[in-house]
Parts: structure tokens; sequence; C-alpha cells
């Protein structure tokens, strides 16, 4: 029996309750890269469900040009959606979120709502809400903003402050159209550092954060981070996820894998930096993140179809098996006396006691500092138990 077969016994069915959702364009993705034709034929969206929903997800989300092709007549839009929706019937899928294709026709290609022509910012804000309007209509609770052509290759082309200040536009007015319609619907906003331009704005977690905080809604707008996209700009991706959920804005989370900063990979959940998706895994487990579990991964293009049904059931699978290993991990009681070793219970307590302020603090005898100096952290062993934990050798 092969490792991943489905009757294994080590191997977790995924089952709706899990959350699990994919965009139609990570299964569909038909395999087109800078350098190579599509290597698999297009697939269509109720085959997608179908598919789907008998591996054991949960969710869909999609751009509106994944669904209805760019410039659909409004009776084939009609019949697409309606045909759509009833696939959803049918197979008892949710749509979670939704988002807006701003990349792939050319009048995109120097950004969106921060295109230098204003004609172009202006079309895009309307695209995107004719699509909050069926986002709504689907029942989708999140709209994703990924900004991928936002951006420049060079200094002059771009002026980022002037940039900036149209992108607040386009939010503040998004914000104002979802809340003038009643929509239950919050936005996230993706970061990226690069690809398809070659600096992206708002490239990282802390930047949207900060973004974020600039708007006349801020309680509308959060971040829906990708493992990879933190990982391309070299950075921990488990703590971008931790610092959202600190300030209370991961309305949304883009599992897939990485190796390291180069091109944007989109490997499959689990693939790719395997420690890091054990961190991402504990991280949320931790913080109570209680959305989809969505994957945004490309079935890479050496596979047929068979093959994008073998990566985007692994993209479950991998995250069944790492959450078993994280909860293990925490339930350890080598684990636990390890964590107490290494002081993590004291970090949660406040650095002054109640009522102390910095007068009390100036009075406060100094501690014996070359003794503090001395101590070992013990955060070795820590990270041994959860590698141990990871290579299967424990719990
Ligand atoms: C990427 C991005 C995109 C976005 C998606 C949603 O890999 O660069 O993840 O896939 O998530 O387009 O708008
Ligand atoms: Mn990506
Ligand atoms: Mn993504």
């Amino acid at each position: 029996m092969s490792p991943s077969s489905p009757t294994s016994p080590a191997i977790p069915e995924p089952t709706p309750a899990d959350k699990f959702s994919f965009g139609l364009w990570t299964v569909g993705y038909p395999g087109r890269d800078p350098f190579g034709e599509p290597t698999r034929p297009p697939m269509d969206p109720v085959h997608a469900l179908e598919r789907l929903a008998g591996l054991g997800a949960y969710g869909v989300n999609f751009h509106d040009d994944d669904l209805i092709p760019f410039g659909s007549s409004d009776a084939e839009r009609e019949a697409i959606i309606g045909r759509f929706t009833k696939g959803l019937a049918e197979t008892g899928m949710v749509v979670t979120t939704a988002t807006t294709n701003l990349f792939t026709h050319p009048v995109f290609k120097d950004g969106a709502f921060t295109a230098n022509v204003r004609d172009v910012r202006r079309f895009a804000i309307r695209k995107v809400m004719r699509n909050i309007d069926l986002a709504a209509e689907l029942g989708a609770r999140v709209y994703v903003a990924w900004g991928g052509r936002e951006g420049a290759e060079s200094g002059a082309s771009k002026d980022v402050a002037a940039a900036l200040d149209r992108y607040q536009e386009a939010f503040n007015l998004l914000g104002e159209y979802i809340v003038d319609q009643g929509y239950d619907l919050r936005i996230a906003i993706e970061p990226k550092p690069n690809e398809p331009r070659g600096d992206i704005l708002l490239p990282t977690v802390g930047h949207a954060l900060a973004f974020i905080e600039t708007l006349d809604r801020p309680e509308l707008v959060g971040v829906n981070p990708e493992i990879g996209h933190e990982e391309m700009a070299g950075l921990n991706a488990a703590a971008g996820y931790a610092q959202a959920m600190w300030q209370g804005k991961l309305f949304h989370i883009d599992l897939n894998g990485q190796h390291g900063p180069r091109y944007d990979q989109d490997l499959r959940f689990g693939a790719g930096n395997v420690r890091g998706a054990f961190w991402v895994v504990d991280t949320l487990l931790a913080g109570g993140y209680d959305g989809p579990v969505h994957f945004d991964f490309k079935p890479p293009r050496t596979e047929d179809e068979e093959g994008v049904w073998v990566s985007a059931r692994a993209c479950m699978t991998n995250y069944l098996v790492l959450r078993e290993k994280a909860r293990a991990f925490r339930a350890d009681p080598e684990v636990q006396a390890a964590l107490e070793a290494a002081r993590l219970p004291e970090l949660a307590r406040p650095t002054l006691d109640a009522g102390e302020g910095w007068q009390q603090l100036a009075e406060w005898p100094l501690p014996d500092v070359e003794a503090l100096a001395v101590r070992g952290a013990g955060l070795e062993l820590l990270d041994q138990l959860a590698l141990e934990h990871l290579y299967g050798v424990r719990g």
C-alpha cells in the first residue's frame, strides 16, 4: 500500500468539519508559466466542486474571472452563476471568500488601485464592486485583496506615497460600499513582496497591518497572510500569523509551501519548509484561529489531473498530520517541563506588578546580573523535542 493511500491507518481523513478550502485557481491551474504553455486543459468549476467535495473539503473561493471569463455578457454571466450555485447546493460546498482578478488583463499592467492612469483605477474599483455583490450573494464572509500588480520595477515609475494615497482611497471607498450595501463582509489584504511586479506595495504582513490603521474603517480590514509570500521575504510566517492574531486581524489564511527566498513556488502545504509549516499550525492552534483553512497552491505543471488531486489531498493530509503533531507536542509532559524550565510561563507575567510604575522600578534592588547572565536558557532542548515530534519518534 502506498504511504499516501487514503486507506492507510496513519493518514487522517479530511472532513468538512476541518474547514478546508481551495481556490478554483489552485486545482484549476493549467500549468502556464513564464516559459511554457499550459500542460493541462481548463478545469470546469463545477467539476472542481465535485472532486473537492469528494476529497472531504468544505469550501471554495475564486477570482471573478476564474468563474466568469472576462468580457462575458450579462446573460452568460447569469447562466454561469446559476450553474455554479446549483453545483454548490449539490455538493454542499461553501463559498468562504471571494476575490477579484486585477492582474491578468493587460489593462492592469501598471496596477489596478494604484495604476498611474486614473481611468484604470476607476475601472478596477468598479470591477471589485461588481464582484463584491457576487461574493455577498454567494455567502462569502471575507473579501481577499491581493495587489500583485500594485508596484513597480524601477524607482521613478511609481510615486510610492501617491500610490499609497490611492490604495487608501480605494479601500475607503470599498469599505463604504460594503457598509452602504449592508453586506456582512470583511476585507483581507494579502501581502506579497514581489512577483509579478519587481516590488509590490504592502509587501509583508507588517506593512499591511500598519497601512490598515490609516483607513477610515480599520475594523473592516484585516490580513490574509500566505506562508510562501512571507518566506519569499525571508520572514518567519508563523510569527506573522501570530502578530496578525494578536492584533485581531487574521481574517483569512493562505497555506502553501516555499523553499526560501526565490520565485513564488506555491507548493502544496507541508512541502517546502516543513519546520515552518509545523510552527504555523502550532501558532494557529494556540491563537484559536477558527476560519477556513485555505490552501493557495499550484499543482506543478508536471502533473496531469490525477496529480492535481494527489496534491490537493496532500495539502489536507499534511495539515491534519501537523495538527496531530502540534497537539502531541503541547500535550507531552517533557515538553511542558521544558517550557517551564525555559521560563515560558514567566513571559506571560507583566514586567511590573499591579500598582508599580517607573518610580517603584527605580527603587527596585537590582538582581545579580552576572548570575542571570550565566544561566542557560534551555531553548535547545525545547526545539529538539519539537523536532522529535515532527520526525515521528516521539508521542
Ligand atoms: C500568489 C497569490 C495569489 C492570490 C490570489 C488571490 O500566489 O501570488 O497567492 O494566488 O492569493 O490571486 O487574489
Ligand atoms: Mn503565492
Ligand atoms: Mn495567496
